[in-house]
């Protein structure tokens, strides 16, 4: 499946749009966090409120996210395998959608019905995983422009079996652009 070029900078712009999102709600989260932790802000408003984005804006964005981003890899001639920043996103990315979603998710409903943090380990808790995660989600915007690495050998010699029969979408956007494969 290839896009035209006016889908594929419809699903470009939805991919930049909700990843870069994601990596600020993920931003918001550890600052509450920190503002609980530190005692800088009420607990009973700070962990209410991380609880709220973290279920409503957060874990959502997390699949929506995962979704966007297969179909820029699948639809697109980077492909999903083809490219190790693209191989190494999906994995970062696929990783951190199960944390989200078997780890953190729980925790954030039980913070919501406890109407409050409490203990040091708890409020520390509320810290780390969008500490961890942040850092993942810079990782991974520095990947997407960057594109380090180039293609996968096993991608390469694909390649070069049918160099010179395959030809480019009519009016497609330049992708690989020189230079990155
Ligand atoms: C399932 C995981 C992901 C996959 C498979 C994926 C794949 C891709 C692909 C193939 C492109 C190029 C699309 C095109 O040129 O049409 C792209 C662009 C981009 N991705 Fe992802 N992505 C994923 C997750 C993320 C995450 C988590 C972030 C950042 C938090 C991110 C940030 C970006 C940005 C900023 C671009 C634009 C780069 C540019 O146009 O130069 N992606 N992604």
């Amino acid at each position: 499946m290839r896009l035209t070029p006016r889908w594929r900078k419809t699903v470009l712009t939805l991919h930049v749009i909700t990843s870069v999102g994601w990596l600020g709600a993920d931003l918001t989260l550890l600052l509450l966090g920190l503002l609980g932790l530190t005692g800088a802000a009420d607990p009973a408003v700070v962990y209410p409120a991380e609880a709220l984005i973290g279920l409503w804006l957060f874990v959502p964005l997390s699949v929506v996210v995962w979704v966007i981003g297969l179909v820029s890899a699948l639809a697109t001639p980077w492909g999903l395998v083809r490219h190790w920043w693209v191989l190494v996103k999906f994995a970062l990315t696929t990783v951190m959608l199960g944390l989200v979603l078997f780890l953190l998710r729980p925790g954030l409903a039980d913070a919501l019905e406890a109407d409050g943090v409490r203990t040091a380990h708890e409020r520390l808790d509320m810290v780390m995983p969008p500490a961890v995660s942040s850092t993942v989600l810079i990782i991974a915007t520095v990947l997407s422009t960057f594109k380090p690495w180039g293609r996968r050998q096993v991608s390469r010699a694909r390649s070069r079996v049918v160099e010179g029969h395959a030809q480019p979408p009519k009016g497609a956007l330049p992708c690989p652009p020189q230079g990155t494969s």
